[in-house]
């Protein structure tokens, strides 16, 4: 980390790539913020909203952005700052300013643009519907006690349960590429966020009901063979999901799978 000299102590030069709506052409607009100790990526596009004219002094229209919690939780704040996928809520500028002194941002390169720096991360939703990413239970009347689950079931769940969907795996991830077509996205790669889901539920007691159907869909095509193994997912999780780990469990519960299958037919 580099802190601001003494010359730009003043402003922080914002540059932010911006578009219209979908499909429209991009275009970069720079913007000179106030630079304040603890200000984030969030506050800083607050005060552009506030004074939304660029550093050539013309009047433009406040940036759009998605965000929700302002606290890492919700993952709706994901954008691409200084070439890095992150959240921007928690993106403090005295930790990512450097000499130049100008911060870049980008709307995620893996998911249509809504508008500006907001996406629409619809497909990464729809992964989890594919790969079943739930506990098949319907009901109001009393179930019962649950079962039991071992301390070590626990603790790999806990682990994977901290994903909030925050698409920072796909934008890294080669495999999972833009794709508008809604029609394909029962094809296209599911990504490394749904096949860590997909072990998630199927070490869950009662979500394992659902074990096979989640393994047969991660053996078709977008499945687990899709992925390149070329590790990116894992590098950029915000909450450390050992994904690979993940993806390597299900490769496994795939070859267990087609082998039974072989037998059983
Ligand atoms: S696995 Fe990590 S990077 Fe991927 S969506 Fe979940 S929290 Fe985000
Ligand atoms: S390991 Fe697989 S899922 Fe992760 S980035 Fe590489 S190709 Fe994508
Ligand atoms: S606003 Fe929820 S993660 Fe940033």
């Amino acid at each position: 980390m580099v802190a601001p000299n003494a010359a730009d102590a003043r402003t922080v030069r914002i540059r932010i790539k911006r578009q219209d709506g979908p499909g429209q052409p991009a275009r970069w607009e720079d913007f000179d913020v106030p630079y304040q100790t603890g200000a984030n990526i969030i506050s800083c596009l607050q005060w552009i909203a506030a004074h939304p004219r660029t550093v050539d002094g013309r009047d433009t229209t406040p940036v759009v952005y998605d965000s929700g919690c302002l606290e890492e939780v919700c993952g709706a704040c994901t954008m691409v700052i200084n070439g890095g996928v992150r959240q921007s809520c928690t993106a403090l500028i005295e930790n990512i300013i450097d000499d130049t002194n100008t911060i870049t941002l980008e709307p995620m390169s893996s998911f249509p643009v809504v508008r500006d720096l907001a996406v629409d991360r619809a497909r990464l939703f729809a992964a989890l519907e594919r790969v079943r990413a739930w506990v098949p239970i319907d009901g109001t009347y009393d179930l019962g006690a649950g079962p039991m689950e071992s301390p070590r079931n626990q603790l790999t769940r806990y682990q994977l349960s901290q994903c909030m969907s925050c698409g920072c795996c796909m934008e890294a991830c080669p495999q999972f590429n833009l794709e508008e077509d809604e029609a394909a996205w029962d094809s296209s790669f599911v990504g490394p966020h749904a096949i860590s889901q997909a072990r998630y539920f199927n070490l869950h007691e009662t979500g394992a009901i659902l074990a096979d159907d989640r393994i047969d869909l991660l053996s078709a095509v977008g499945g687990v063979s899709d992925c390149g193994n070329a590790q990116n997912c894992v590098k950029v999780c915000p909450k450390e999901i050992p994904l690979t780990e993940s993806i390597a469990a299900i490769g496994r519960a795939v070859t267990v799978r087609s082998i039974k299958r072989f037998f059983t037919g």
